[in-house]
């Protein structure tokens, strides 16, 4: 069993009968589907999932979990997901694929929300291995690039993986992956990107965690708020 598994199955014994629980996106997060999925068959668990992507809800269905939507509810129980960076703080950076307005979503509404991953994921301060998301309207993106550069951004919208056109989201907006000056606060950056006009969400997600599972050789460890 790899790290990033061990993290998932440790995460997945927090998930009690009848709970609503959000399913993450990536690589982290299919091992915890998994493992739900298989709790709840050989557990005979009632389990309701919501996802936070369209292949994260095709691969909880096919395993027979059963997904509902966001706009069904106002709260859910506990929401589990991976993390491209994650702080001493438990300070996030999520957002690498398409997904991360419905991670941010799925994070505040959770009462409890559990991060998984190995230790790859942890750093110093958000932004140290890769850039910050930030999906935009994109009408606006040259607006909202202006403004991103007037707090100190620097970057540009996120090429496609054949780079012959843009990245467009889950929702069908652009990205823009952008690094910042290190001496901002993590708390001032969370600020000034919640108050540009036109960024619909970004990929740092300030004091959501509730904990984090870190597995490495072998090893969980965990670190709460
Ligand atoms: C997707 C995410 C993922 O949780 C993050 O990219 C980690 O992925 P993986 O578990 O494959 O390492 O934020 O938007």
């Amino acid at each position: 069993m790899n790290d990033k598994q061990l993290a998932a199955i440790h995460a997945a014994k927090h998930v009690q009968n009848d709970m609503l629980v959000g399913l993450g996106t990536g690589s982290t997060a299919n091992f915890f589907i998994e493992e739900l999925a298989r709790r709840q068959t050989e557990e005979n668990l009632k389990i309701t999932t919501i996802s936070s992507s369209n292949i994260s809800m095709i691969k909880a269905q096919s395993l027979g979990l059963n997904v509902i939507g966001l706009q069904q509810v106002n709260a859910i129980d506990l929401y589990i997901d991976g993390a491209d960076e994650i702080t001493p703080d438990l300070n996030l950076l999520k957002g690498r694929g398409y997904d991360l307005v419905m991670e941010k979503l799925l994070a505040k509404a959770a009462k409890q929300f559990f991060v998984v991953a190995d230790k790859s994921k942890l750093v110093d301060c958000i932004g140290t291995n890769f850039a910050i998301p930030i999906e935009v309207m994109p009408f606006a993106w040259q607006a909202i690039k202006k403004s991103l550069e007037v707090i100190g951004g620097i970057g540009d919208l996120r090429p496609n993986v054949a780079k012959d056109g843009l990245s467009i989201s889950s929702y069908g907006s652009l990205i823009f992956d952008m690094t910042f000056d290190k001496s901002m606060t993590e708390g001032d950056l969370n600020e000034r990107l919640n108050n540009i006009p036109g960024v619909i969400e970004h990929g740092l997600f300030y004091q959501l965690a509730s904990a984090v599972f870190i597995a490495h050789d072998g090893n969980i460890e965990e670190k709460w708020r």
